[in-house]
C-alpha cells in the first residue's frame, strides 16, 4: 500500500467484524509496532495482544462502564450540544463510539500498550501508530482508545496480571478487526488553519483546499 494512502485513511475504525485475525497478520502488526522510535531507544514498552474471548469479554464490561463514566464527566452535555447545534461530525463520532462500547466483546483483538520510566507515556505513541498503520496496510481496522486506563486501570491491570510494582502502566488499548464499513480519507479543517510559519499566528503563504491524497 502507498504510504500516503495509509496515512490519510487510517481512521478510527470502531465497527469491526468478529472474524479472527490470522496469526501471520498479527505478527506483522506487532513486529511493525516495535520498529518505532522510543525515547533514548529505551523501548520501555510491552504489548498485550488480547484475543481470548473470555478476557476480551471482561475488558468489554470495563470498557462499557468507562465509556459511561466519560460521558458523565468529561463528555457531559457533549451529545446534547451536538444535537442542538446540528454538529453531525460529533454526533457520528459519538454514535460510532457507542457502537464500540456496546460491541466491544466481539472485537477479535485488543492490544494493550504498556510503558514504564516514561513520565507522560508519550514514548509509546509512535509504536502505537506504527501498529495502526501496519494493521491498515493489511486491511485491519483499529481504534486507539484511552478510556479504559482513565477509568479502570486497576481492574484492567489485575485482569491481565500486570506487574505494576515494576512500573508498568497502560496508556492505550487498540481495538483491531476487519472493518464493517469503508475506508475513507480523514476529514479535517484545512492545514493552513492550524499551521503557522516562523511565529505564532503567522499563516503560510499557501493553502491546501483539498486533501493532497485521495482515492
Ligand atoms: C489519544 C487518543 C485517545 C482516544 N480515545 C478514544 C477512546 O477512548 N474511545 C474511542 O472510541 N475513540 C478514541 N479515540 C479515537 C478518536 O475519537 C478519533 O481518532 C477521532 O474522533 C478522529 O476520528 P477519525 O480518525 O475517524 O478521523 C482516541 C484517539 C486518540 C488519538
Amino acid at each position: 500500500m502507498d504510504t500516503f494512502e495509509a496515512l490519510y485513511t487510517t481512521r478510527a475504525m470502531r465497527r469491526v467484524k468478529p472474524d479472527p485475525i490470522p496469526e501471520d497478520v498479527v505478527k506483522r502488526i506487532l513486529d511493525a509496532a516495535i520498529r518505532a522510535p522510543s525515547p533514548g531507544n529505551a523501548q520501555q514498552w510491552r504489548f498485550v495482544a488480547v484475543m481470548d474471548r473470555n478476557v476480551v469479554g471482561e475488558l468489554a464490561a470495563l470498557y462499557a462502564a468507562s465509556w459511561d463514566q466519560l460521558q458523565k464527566t468529561l463528555y457531559a452535555g457533549k451529545r446534547e450540544r451536538a444535537e442542538a447545534s446540528g454538529d453531525e461530525v460529533t454526533q457520528r463520532v459519538l454514535s460510532s463510539a457507542d457502537w464500540l462500547a456496546a460491541n466491544f466483546s466481539q472485537v477479535p483483538m485488543v492490544v494493550l500498550a504498556y510503558v514504564r520510566n516514561d513520565p507522560d507515556g508519550s514514548g509509546i505513541y509512535p509504536a502505537v501508530w506504527n501498529l495502526m498503520l501496519a494493521a491498515r496496510a493489511q486491511g485491519v481496522g483499529t481504534t486507539l482508545t484511552t478510556v479504559l486506563h482513565h477509568f479502570a486501570a486497576d481492574e484492567v491491570n489485575e485482569l491481565i496480571g500486570v506487574p505494576t510494582e515494576r512500573g508498568w502502566r497502560n496508556v492505550a488499548a487498540v481495538t483491531c478487526g476487519y472493518p464493517l464499513g469503508n475506508w475513507g480519507v480523514a476529514g479535517r479543517p484545512p492545514v493552513e488553519q492550524v499551521v503557522y510559519v516562523d511565529h505564532w499566528g503567522e499563516p503560510p503563504a499557501w493553502s491546501v483546499p483539498e486533501p493532497l491524497w485521495s482515492y
